[in-house]
This record gives structure tokens, C-alpha cells and sequence, in this order.
């Protein structure tokens, strides 16, 4: 049987910050993460170079199992947050420690992304990047602004990994890769 749901407290409102910016993302610099790219198609007869948009995020996570939800999070000043936010499917790419190159043109690169990256079409024709180390095609099931940003909620359709890669990690503005620590953990989420 599920617990029970604790009541809410009252509402009471935040303080303000004790800190600058610059002090908030290196606190949040500590944290580290994978990298993700972030597929979707581009508007129906749009003059874009290509008939997708894709962002660089690492702001992925996971959500539930039952239903399987993922999150990720989109500037509001993005470009493409039209194409994700009107879009009815989108798919969340890992990036592996080779596709730094990737990492970098889907942060940075003006034009079409994807002309030099290798993909192929998941089942509602969003690319899934060749060589990427997992992929979650998700159904656009809610979205939720806060602050500078829009959550989304994707709703798990497909997904799919490559067995034996190394993930691409970013920490502290640099990035890197990883391996386990000796006799440590399960491995495949049984830890969590
Ligand atoms: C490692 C890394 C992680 C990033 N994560 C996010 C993220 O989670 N959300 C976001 O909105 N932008 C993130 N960015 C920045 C976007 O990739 C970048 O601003 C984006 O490509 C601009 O897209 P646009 O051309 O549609 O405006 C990240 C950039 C890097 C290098």
C-alpha cells in the first residue's frame, strides 16, 4: 500500500538570496552530471536549414518508473523553445565520451546541427544520435515555467541504450568520463 501523502505546510514565501550568482552555479557546479542532446523537429515549412532543432542539456533526470517520466529543463530565451514546447514528441539523446564534438555544436553551432551528425529516425521521426549511449523518445506530456526556464515532463514511449560505453560527465564548466569505483555498486540502477 502507497503511504500516505503528507499535508503541505502553509505557504510561507522564501527569503531572498545570500549570494550572487556567480556563487549560486558554482555551488551548483559541484553537482556532477551527464550530457544529453535534445532532439525535436523543426516547424512544418520553417525556413530553418533543417527539418530538426536539437539543444545541449544537462539538466536530464529521471522522474517515475510507473509511468516511466524523464525531466529536463529549456531557457526561456532559447531559441527552440517554441519547437519544444508546440512539439508533440521529443527525444533525450546521452551522450557518450566520445561525442564531445556534439556536446559542443548542439550548445554552440549556428546553422544546421545536424548536417554533420550521424542519426537515424525513431518511431515519431525524431533523430536518435548515432553512437549515443542511451535514447528516450518521450511523448511532450506537461510543461511547467519556473523562473528562467520551462520543466519538462517527457512520458517514456521507446528507449534503448548501447551496451559497454562510457558516459560524456560535465562538472564544474569542464568535461570528462568515468569508471567505477572498485567493488562498488550493482550497476543498472539496482542501487537506487
Ligand atoms: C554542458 C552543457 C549543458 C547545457 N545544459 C542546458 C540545459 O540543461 N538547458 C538549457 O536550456 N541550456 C543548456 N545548455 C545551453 C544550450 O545548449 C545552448 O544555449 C543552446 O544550444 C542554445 O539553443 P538555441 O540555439 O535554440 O537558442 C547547456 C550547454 C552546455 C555546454
Amino acid at each position: 500500500m502507497r503511504p500516505a501523502r503528507p499535508t503541505p505546510p502553509a505557504h510561507v514565501r522564501a527569503q531572498a538570496p545570500d549570494f550572487d550568482s556567480a556563487h549560486f552555479r558554482r555551488s551548483l557546479g559541484c553537482f556532477a552530471t551527464g550530457v544529453t542532446v535534445v532532439t525535436t523537429h523543426a516547424a512544418p515549412g520553417s525556413t530553418e536549414s533543417s527539418p530538426f532543432v536539437g539543444i545541449t542539456a544537462s539538466s536530464f533526470n529521471s522522474v517515475s518508473l510507473a509511468p516511466p517520466l524523464v525531466l529536463w529543463s529549456l531557457d526561456l530565451q532559447a531559441n527552440c523553445l517554441p519547437l519544444f514546447h508546440g512539439g508533440s514528441h521529443y527525444v533525450i539523446n546521452v551522450l557518450a565520451e566520445h561525442q564531445l564534438d556534439i556536446c559542443e555544436r548542439f550548445a554552440y553551432a549556428e546553422g544546421d546541427r545536424f548536417a554533420a551528425t550521424p542519426y537515424r529516425l525513431s518511431a515519431s521521426g525524431v533523430p536518435i544520435i548515432e553512437g549515443a549511449l542511451a535514447w528516450f523518445e518521450c511523448h511532450n506530456r506537461s510543461r511547467y515555467e519556473e523562473g528562467d526556464h520551462v520543466i519538462f515532463v517527457g512520458e517514456v514511449e521507446r528507449c534503448g541504450w548501447s551496451e559497454g560505453g562510457a558516459p560524456l560527465i560535465y562538472q564544474g564548466g569542464r568535461f570528462g568520463t568515468m569508471g567505477p569505483l572498485p567493488g562498488k555498486g550493482t550497476g543498472l540502477g539496482q542501487d537506487r
